[in-house]
């Protein structure tokens, strides 16, 4: 008979999103004439730039025509893409990233699932409390956390690192030495962010423990401050110790087109094998590539029409922050996030749990949020606002809930 991969069994419930879209969908069935607005998970609202609808539509002619029509991609993803990555996202940021060092994907969240792959089970992790499920998740499928305790939901195995008020939801360098290091920043879920300096210390602890961090850079476009870094490898040091992944789900609304990539600089080695090169033996053997009309719509995000138009389209979204924010502080609730990163982080009122305060804001306001426990222990007693909703929903949300 046949075994399971029964690491699968130990995952508590099923995904955070998915377990807040059954109970919406049941809420919504027993509740068909209410109209709930959803500024529960991060998905984008708006179209896509024109100047990548253009990119898009030309790519598609393109596979009409033999002399234009492309097949498998590249392994690594197209030249053309991976250049103009290098070029605006690390060469013009003083961050010495070479093309070649590029892996276009389908998205961040299959890559920051799949990175652990390559490095061995009794790996020891580090993640962030609260923090972005998957990178957990992904790591207790492989069989690298230990055992679940259900009553404080914690893995025997994985270090926890608390980000809450006390220290501006910035976690502190672990006592316990760390093999793999998930950091994300700008944050999801509490939209904090750290300076370069406070980056700088953590490239400084990995290199000098011998730890790699995966840096997890999804939210870099929303950054709006000047001492915020845009990627890890601004710091000094960071090629020997971190792998960046990147999105354009929430710089370009890709959410429903599927493009990403991840950086593995050539010097991150263990002993003498380059992580790059498991990485690119794994992407070949397991991956065919992003789709070309797909990679030429990224293209279209580095183009001056591109970063005009998505320039707008990040404001759009940073001023639903301000409106969620500001409306929610005026409100009385603690709030924080919404400055560097499209999501507000708000402690729950009169004492609520997280999900007591998903169902009171649904059922009361039918509005959706995400109950902060569903990232970890210690976003109990919090709650996420996206800012990815449109702007006159938004505008609504913040009225049902200051009205409650
Ligand atoms: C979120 O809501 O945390 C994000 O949408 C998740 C993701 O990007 O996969």
């Amino acid at each position: 008979m046949f075994k399971i991969n029964d690491n699968y069994l130990k995952l508590p419930g099923s995904y955070l999103f998915s377990t807040i879209a059954k109970k919406v969908n049941a809420f919504t069935e027993a509740n068909p004439d209410k109209k709930i607005i959803r500024l529960g998970i991060g998905d984008v609202t708006q179209p896509l730039a024109p100047a990548i609808i253009g990119k898009l539509h030309d790519a598609v002619e393109d596979m009409a025509h033999a002399e234009t029509f492309h097949g498998y991609a590249p392994d690594l993803g197209y030249e053309f893409l991976r250049s103009a990555i290098a070029r605006n996202d690390y060469a013009d940021r003083g961050c010495d990233i070479g093309a070649d060092e590029i892996f276009v994907s389908d998205g961040a969240k299959c890559d920051s699932s799949n990175i652990q792959e390559i490095f061995a089970l009794d790996n020891k992790i580090a993640v962030c409390d609260p923090v972005y499920p998957v990178y957990v998740d992904s790591n207790v499928m492989a069989g690298r956390t230990g055992t679940y305790d259900p009553k404080a939901e914690t893995w025997s195995d994985v270090i926890y690192m608390p980000c809450t008020a006390e220290n501006d939801f910035a976690p502190q360098l672990p006592e316990e030495t760390p093999d793999l290091i998930y950091l994300c920043y700008p944050n999801n879920p509490t939209g904090s962010t750290i300076t370069k300096a406070q980056l700088q210390e953590w490239v400084d602890y990995a290199n000098k423990v011998g730890a790699v961090i995966i840096y997890d850079a999804a939210y870099e476009a929303y950054i709006s401050e000047p001492d915020v870094p845009h990627s890890i490898y601004e710091c000094e040091g960071a090629r020997t110790c971190a792998i960046e992944l990147r999105s354009f789900s929430k710089n370009a609304g890709f959410t429903g087109v599927r493009l990403g990539f991840t950086v593995i600089p050539k010097d991150l080695k263990c002993g003498d094998v380059a992580l790059h090169s498991l990485w690119a033996r794994r992407h070949g053997t397991k991956y065919n590539g992003a789709p070309y009309i797909v990679q030429r719509a990224g293209e279209a995000v580095y183009s001056p029409e591109g970063k005009a138009q998505l320039k707008e389209q990040v404001a759009y979204y940073m001023n639903n922050a301000k409106v969620i924010y500001e409306g929610l502080k005026s409100a009385g609730y603690t709030v924080s996030g919404g400055v560097n990163a499209p999501y507000i982080w708000l402690k729950t009122p009169d004492g609520m749990t997280s999900w007591e305060f998903f169902d009171h804001l649904l059922e009361k306001a039918n509005v959706v949020g995400t109950p902060g426990s569903g990232f970890g222990p210690s976003g109990e007693g919090y709650f996420r606002l996206t800012a990815f909703g449109n702007y006159e929903n938004t505008v609504e949300a913040v009225e049902r809930i200051k009205a409650l």
